[in-house]
């Protein structure tokens, strides 16, 4: 035989290109791309179904420890079984500092989280949450230097945020050594001051969460971490953009010539704030918090539309698993808790490709070539992992998902492969899933089948991302 694998007859799909082609594989990597092609040990007819590198999550949380007596239910067992099902063959989910702990032993630990475990190969973006001279100086250097080249910093959460001076000190680290920043951008003070008035009134229903972070909030740090961006000189990625005040920031930046880029999730295109619940006594509305908070119809319009312009640049999922029922849950404070001490965060990574392939591709709202930009290329980019990941093309590793279309399913828990019990998206519409995933080679899910194995997946470490390079001016850049 000439290769390991050939998939016969696909409907090739790249950021750039469509084309028909055999994909020959050997050790798990794509070694040719051609019509004809010799035979392999094991062959595949795509029979001119599209396929497409397999789905990069840029952004989820497995395993993740947290400080509220709440447990993730997705370890990397389970949710990394729960990627491959849903055609993602890349995930980088993050190693989160706690504030007093070291950089490094946050790494050593989520290390030991994912050993043995993951199904499909991962890399991690750190949590600074404890910027002390010590990791700014030495640590975070050093993790950059060994693979660890992005980092989320949050403006919220009182276990998590900066300071603004914080805020600067990191992103000034960042591109002295070439790393990407990833900003959670909501106004702390802003928050707990609408939540200290809605709690007085009794409003401690699960809507209110979205009523204690309107779009204002989201705003404002948007433009404080765009204008830190551009005091240090340095691109800065913002997460889970909500709707169309933060999108006005983008622009702006744009419009002032800085390197700002943007994710966004299915949250925002697929929920609004109904779905936190309609009335007080509406406690499935749990289900659906998360920050940013998903708004309205008018802006997942804008969201739809920020997809399709370029605004963003990276679809993620932002999966947080929290179980609805159990006390490690929604309500580990209680049932009947109020909003703000439920834990954040919704379940996604199976369901992202999905959503957008049928609601976007399907729709015609989105080319392929922008879903395979949004779901594996341009976060293989932004995070240094390309072009290992996230393309075909010969020396890429063969991670593919061959795409059935043309169905008429609604998405249902009972089905996904999650450790969640519940999904946000229950009962919605897909026309296409994906019929097969290959990780390196190996067929990891097959026609409804899970084949993947815990531990076969491995740690990437991450190159400096070509997007994180600050902007090169003629007289030098910077303040
Ligand atoms: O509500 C959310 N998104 N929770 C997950 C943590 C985060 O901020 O991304
Ligand atoms: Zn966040
Ligand atoms: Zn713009
Ligand atoms: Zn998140």
């Amino acid at each position: 035989n000439d290769f390991d694998l050939v998939i016969r007859n696909a409907r090739c799909a790249t950021a750039a290109d469509v084309f028909e082609a055999d994909i020959g594989v050997c050790d798990g990597r794509i070694v040719a791309l051609g019509t004809g092609l010799g035979t392999g040990r094991e062959e595949i007819d795509a029979d001119g179904r599209w396929v497409t590198p397999g789905g990069v999550d840029g952004h989820c949380h497995l395993d993740q420890p947290t400080t509220d007596g709440s447990r993730m239910a997705d370890d990397f067992l389970t949710g990394t079984r729960s990627a491959a099902c849903g055609g993602t063959t890349t995930i980088l989910p993050f190693a989160c500092q706690m504030k007093g702990q070291s950089l490094r032993a946050a790494v050593e630990d989520y290390h030991r989280r994912a050993e043995g475990k993951a199904a499909v190969d991962y890399a991690f973006h750190l949590i600074v949450s404890d910027p002390t001279p010590e990791v700014l100086g030495v640590e975070l250097p050093e993790l950059i230097r060994e693979g660890y080249t992005s980092f989320k910093i949050y403006m919220t959460y009182d276990d998590l945020k900066l300071s603004d001076r914080e805020i600067i000190d990191v992103l000034a680290v960042a591109r002295e050594h070439g790393a990407m920043v990833m900003v959670h951008a909501e106004n702390a003070d802003c928050i707990a001051w609408l939540t200290e008035r809605l709690l007085a009134k009794g409003h401690t229903a699960p809507r209110y969460h979205a009523q204690s972070r309107p779009m204002l909030v989201e705003r404002e740090a948007t433009h404080r971490a765009i204008a830190y961006a551009e005091l240090v000189d340095v691109p800065i990625l913002i997460v889970h953009v909500s709707g169309r005040e933060a999108v006005e920031q983008l622009h702006w930046a744009h419009g002032h010539g800085l390197r700002v880029y943007a994710e966004t999730c299915p949250q925002y295109l697929f929920l609004t704030a109904e779905d936190l619940g309609i009335s007080d006594d509406d406690g499935h509305g749990a289900k659906c918090i998360c920050s940013p908070p998903p708004r309205d119809q008018a802006n997942q319009q804008v969201v739809w539309d920020g997809l399709e312009s370029g605004v963003f640049q990276v679809f993620s999922s932002d999966h947080a698993p929290f179980n609805f029922d159990g006390p490690e849950g929604k309500f580990t404070a209680g049932s009947g808790a109020s909003f703000e001490k439920i834990p954040n965060g919704i379940p996604g990574l199976e369901t992202r490709l999905a959503l957008l392939f049928s609601h976007g591709v399907e729709t015609g709202r989105l080319s392929v070539q922008q879903f395979v930009a949004l779901t594996a290329t341009n976060v293989a980019k932004m995070y240094g992992l390309y072009p290992q990941k996230g393309s075909i093309a010969i020396g890429a590793d063969a991670d593919l998902v061959i795409w059935e279309t043309g169905l008429s399913r609604t998405i249902a828990n009972a089905n996904l492969h999650h450790a969640v019990d519940y999904t946000p998206y229950e009962g919605m519409p897909v026309s296409a899933w994906p019929g097969m995933t290959l990780s390196r080679g190996e067929v990891v899910w097959r026609n409804g089948t899970y084949l993947g194995a815990p531990g076969r997946g491995r740690f990437l470490p991450c190159g400096l991302p070509e997007p994180a390079r600050p902007k090169t001016r003629p007289n030098g850049g910077g303040a």
